[in-house]
């Protein structure tokens, strides 16, 4: 006998249908129902949701999400062919498609000691010879060997770059130099085109013992270029020798495109090369992060590198519901595309982090805050969240009114740390101690009532306490167990790989970034209009523009 069912038309079962279906169920509970309290299947629910790899663990419990949405997750993932695009990146496929190259970082990271996967043997071997090549750089500088034009030894860099070329390595110098005890040479970062950060510099630091690095992929972003050139014309101009001689003694290079810095003047014996496979945002693990060897030691660069290379293995390695990078993309793209979350925030609760909200803005939005998939269609979903966030303590005391009362719903990562290490003094220690515990019980605190709301108030107190906390913003905690290179190189390759998961789920390319050139463009044709004498503001067609113009000549007369 026929089932009643047999003649209506079938549902057609697709991994994200599905999920459209789970997410309306899910909808209907608060986290405080999903989160449970007491019983033991919510503790089961709890555990089954956080991972740790390493010093790293991830806690996903407070995610809008059981058990089984981890499964329509996995078997999404699956239908997206996730596990051969995988293998696919660290074989040196063409990747990223509109550019027609691989997207080879992870051969930046890989040791010597190990054979790479088949595809990436010249790139990895490429990658570890430069290395070589800039770890006997870092050994000439701290060995007092790396003479100035006046023949004095290096004191200080000044790391000139933009983007990728300058958020990594500066936010891993803060987390890790946050004691001027432990650098082995000073190390400035100047970044903003306006030169607002190369000032103060040139009024404090020893032009005869100043190094400048100039880190530029594609060697031609102006932002990096101008501030090179004022750079070099305060120490000529200090130093007493033309900007030739300068290049010669107190420059090192650091690009995909050698022939530019030999053009430029950098000697090449003073030009560290990475290639083209490796995007900007994605090169840290370069030459790039010269400035981090030479603040830390090339030991710590390479315990850097050791940490991601970590997270490349076990990405690369396991299955997709332990696999961490991948699990960290499925709720980022769960909260984004099927509860519609359209923010995210980034909430390091260690002020050694507080670059990380920057560096994962332009990781994630950069490569993924894209419309138009691989295929040339306009996807019909949301992509990438918009991402922000700063010190979570910080924040405590600025944004998060509005997350606790206001109407807006966010998912959150709160990153924290759970030791770190002391003073020589036994009661300056004490003290830290203390604000160490007090910094993690806040994060703990908020990752709760962000959640739960008033719901977080212990049953006894609750009548006295509600206040109308709104709940219901999932988060998850990142903790790390202490904040050294292997930890930071592995929590960056997480997110690194979460942007690539990503993308295979949204079909999209995450290692170009049309969208940002069109700007430069216009702004190279204001800039000349700027320049102009007399002003030719009245060539630009849009009067809000025009009008702006004319009062910034008036203004700069
Ligand atoms: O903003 C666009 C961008 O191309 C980024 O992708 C890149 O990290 C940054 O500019 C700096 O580029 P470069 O290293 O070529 O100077």
């Amino acid at each position: 006998m026929n089932s009643p069912l047999s003649s209506a038309t079938p549902r057609v079962y697709t991994p994200v249908s599905e999920l459209h279906l789970h997410a309306e169920h899910l909808q209907a509970q608060s986290l405080s129902d999903l989160l449970g309290s007491g019983s033991t299947a919510a503790q089961q629910r709890a555990n089954a949701l956080a991972f740790t790899f390493g010093s790293l663990h991830i806690d996903f419990s407070k995610q809008r999400l059981t058990t089984k949405t981890l499964m329509l997750l996995k078997d999404w993932a699956e239908s997206c062919g996730l596990a051969a695009k995988r293998q696919a990146l660290f074989a040196g496929a063409k990747v990223n498609t509109s550019e027609r190259r691989a997207a080879l970082h992870v051969a930046a990271r890989w040791p010597s000691s190990e054979t790479p996967p088949e595809g990436m043997e010249s790139a990895a071997a490429f990658c570890q010879h430069q290395r070589k090549r800039m770890a006997e750089m870092v050994e000439r500088v701290h060995s007092g060997k790396w003479y100035g034009a006046t023949g004095q030894a290096i004191t200080d860099i000044v790391h000139i770059g933009v983007g990728g070329s300058d958020l990594g390595p500066k936010l891993v110098s803060e987390a890790l130099a946050d004691r001027p005890s432990s650098a082995k040479v000073n190390v400035h970062y100047v970044s903003t085109m306006d030169g607002a950060q190369l000032l103060p510099l040139m009024e404090c630091l020893n032009p005869a013992t100043t190094l400048l690095v100039l880190a530029s992929k594609s060697f031609t972003t102006a932002d990096t270029q101008f501030n090179v050139r004022t750079a070099l014309a305060w120490l000529s101009h200090a130093l007493e020798v033309d900007e030739a001689t300068v290049c010669c003694h107190q420059l090192i290079g650091v690009s995909s495109k050698p022939e530019k810095m030999t053009e430029f003047g950098v000697p090449e014996a003073q030009q560290l090369v990475f290639k083209e496979w490796i995007g900007g945002r994605f090169s840290l693990w370069s030459p790039i992060g010269i400035s981090v060897a030479m603040q830390l030691g090339v030991v710590c660069f390479d315990a850097l590198l050791e940490g991601a290379h970590a997270m490349d293995k076990h990405f690369l390695h396991t299955p997709i519901e332990e696999n961490l990078p991948a699990l960290v993309a499925l709720v980022g793209a769960w909260n984004s595309q099927f509860l519609n979350i359209p923010t995210h925030a980034v909430l390091p609760y260690d002020g050694r982090l507080k670059s990380l909200p920057a560096y994962l803005q332009q990781l994630e939005m950069e490569s993924n805050g894209k419309s138009v998939g691989l295929d040339g269609r306009s996807v019909t979903h949301a992509t990438c969240p918009i991402l922000w966030g700063d010190v979570g303590p910080n924040g405590q005391h600025a944004f998060y009114q509005l997350l606790h009362q206001g109407v807006h719903t966010v998912s959150a990562d709160f990153v924290a740390v759970a030791q770190r290490a002391g003073v020589g003094c036994e009661k300056i220690n004490r003290s830290l101690k203390a604000q160490e515990q007090l910094t993690l019980a806040h994060c703990l605190a908020q990752s709760q009532l962000f959640a739960l709301g008033d719901d977080a108030i212990p049953q006894a107190l609750r009548g006295l306490m509600a206040q109308g906390y709104r709940g219901n913003q999932p988060n998850s905690v990142v903790l790390l167990k202490t904040l050294d290179a292997w930890s930071i190189g592995a929590l960056l390759a997480l997110y690194e790989h979460k942007v690539f998961v990503q993308s295979v789920l949204w079909n999209l390319n995450p290692f170009d970034q049309p969208g940002v050139e069109l700007g430069k463009r216009l702004a190279t044709s204001l800039y000349q209009t700027l320049a102009d004498e007399p002003v030719e503001y009245q060539n630009v067609e849009d009067p809000s523009t025009a009008q702006l113009l004319h009062k910034v000549n008036e203004w700069r007369k």
